[in-house]
């Protein structure tokens, strides 16, 4: 029986890449998405993979968006929490708003999507929640306040939810990826860009395949062991 994995913001970046290896591995695959209905519809001609377009920062519309993939391929089985954005500004410009719009999409927006699913899996006595936190959750990063602050509560909300999910054969982890050749990252101004590979030990940024690679293997029957653990993929940029 192939499982249901939905993974969110899986039309672009590194939620593509971890669609798409899902998919190679067989499992039958969903990939929610926010805005961009272009990359959407193209993503979907090019791998066969559905999308369905919510807002995980608004519960309601999870809990909608879920019962429709849930109607369309089964239960799901495999969250992968990938949806996340920037604001970067340095805190003294910082505004309300963009510190609100991090927290609201990248931290409760993790909160919106497993905890409509959590019952099932409970009951099915198997789940893994996967989410992708990030370096600068772990070491802090100037201009991104929100973002560093969201992404350390991914991991708290990660190690928290483990506890409660071992008995009912649920895993819960979180991967922290460091710089990855995505849009977000190309979005770094280029000089700023440049100091950044320079700090990384293995000499350029990742590629999302490799951060895929980390999602298949935790959300993988080979990973039932491995839970409330954080998985760091950042080319050794920073070693905790
Ligand atoms: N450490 C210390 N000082 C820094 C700094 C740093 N890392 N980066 C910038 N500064 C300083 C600048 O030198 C400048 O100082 P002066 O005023 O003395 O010249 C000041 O801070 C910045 O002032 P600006 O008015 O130029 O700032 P701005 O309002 O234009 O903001 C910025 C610019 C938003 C900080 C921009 O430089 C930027 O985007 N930086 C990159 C931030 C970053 O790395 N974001 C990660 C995005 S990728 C991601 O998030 C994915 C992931 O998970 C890894």
């Amino acid at each position: 029986m192939t499982r249901v994995a939905l993974v969110t913001g899986g039309s672009r970046g590194i939620g593509a890449a971890i669609a798409k290896r899902l998919k190679n591995d067989g499992y039958t695959v969903a990939a929610s998405y926010a805005g961009n209905d272009e990359a959407a519809a193209a993503f979907t001609a090019e791998t066969g993979i559905k999308t369905y377009k919510w807002n995980v920062a608004n519960y309601d519309s999870c809990v909608a968006g879920i019962a429709q993939v849930e109607a369309d391929l089964g239960p799901v089985e495999v969250l992968v929490n990938n949806a996340g954005i920037t604001r970067d500004a340095p805190f003294h410009k910082m505004t309300r708003e963009q510190w609100s719009e991090v927290m609201d999409t990248n931290l409760s927006g993790v909160f919106n999507m497993t905890h409509p699913l959590w019952n099932g899996m409970r009951e099915r006595k198997f789940g893994r929640v996967i989410t992708i936190s990030s370096i600068n959750g772990q070491k802090g990063q100037f201009a991104q306040a929100n973002y560093s602050a969201a992404k350390a509560g991914d991991i708290g909300f990660t190690k928290a939810l483990a506890q409660e999910g071992a008995r009912a054969g649920i895993t819960v982890n979180v991967i922290c990826p460091g710089y990855i050749a995505t849009d977000m990252v190309m979005a770094v101004p280029e000089k700023v860009r440049d100091s950044i590979v320079a700090s990384i030990p293995v000499g350029r940024l990742g590629e999302p395949e490799e951060i895929a690679r980390c999602v298949a293997f935790l959300a993988s029957d080979d990973a039932g062991f491995v839970t409330g653990s954080t998985i760091t993929a950042n080319g050794g940029q920073y070693i905790t």
